[in-house]
């Protein structure tokens, strides 16, 4: 049973979560329209990352007795300045869920709801990866730099990240 804060804490994570996924299928749009498919693939994958944070925290809203609200989802934005600033937008809403599972964790221990601590370890272990992934491409993209043909090199390392994390993905899918 959840008290009613966490209940309404745990759904506003299920917004939150459920607007990363359309900021980056929307992101995967614009991607697609830059010709840059390998960014394109990558915030698609990404999209149904999210998409899975949120279903996971909806089935323990219900397995917790507790209501899961389906949330209307503000419109993301449908373009963007350029692919670096892209990418940095993404960093800081990885940043800013990363602080909301961490008020949840708080909270949690406050209500004394053991539970929910516990199912919330898996988000923080998320995020801990999530930053550290989009801090890397960060980095990458500042090697690159902004010669005539850094998009090119940029779509095909975000290309080679996204391949080693469906590779990832699949080898903890079979543990
Ligand atoms: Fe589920 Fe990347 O936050």
């Amino acid at each position: 049973m959840l008290t009613k804060k966490m209940e309404k804490a745990l759904n506003e994570q299920i917004t939150l979560e459920s607007y990363a996924s359309f900021l980056y299928l929307a992101m995967s749009s614009w991607c697609e329209e830059e010709g840059l498919e390998g960014c394109a693939a990558f915030m698609l994958r990404q999209s149904d990352e999210e998409m899975d944070h949120m279903k996971r925290l909806y089935n323990y809203v219900i397995e917790m007795d507790g209501k899961a609200i389906v949330p209307g989802i503000k419109k993301p934005p449908s373009s963007y300045k350029n692919v670096v600033q892209m990418f940095k937008q993404v960093y800081e809403h990885e940043k800013k869920v990363t602080k909301s599972i961490n008020e949840l964790v708080a909270l949690s221990s406050k209500e004394k709801d053991h539970s929910s601590f516990n199912f919330l370890q898996w988000y923080v272990e998320e995020q801990r990866e999530e930053e550290a992934l989009m801090r890397s491409i960060q980095d990458k993209i500042k090697l690159i730099g902004g010669g005539p043909q850094a998009l090119y090199y940029i779509d095909k390392e975000i290309q080679q990240i996204n391949l080693a994390e469906m590779k990832k993905e699949a080898s903890e899918a079979e543990k």
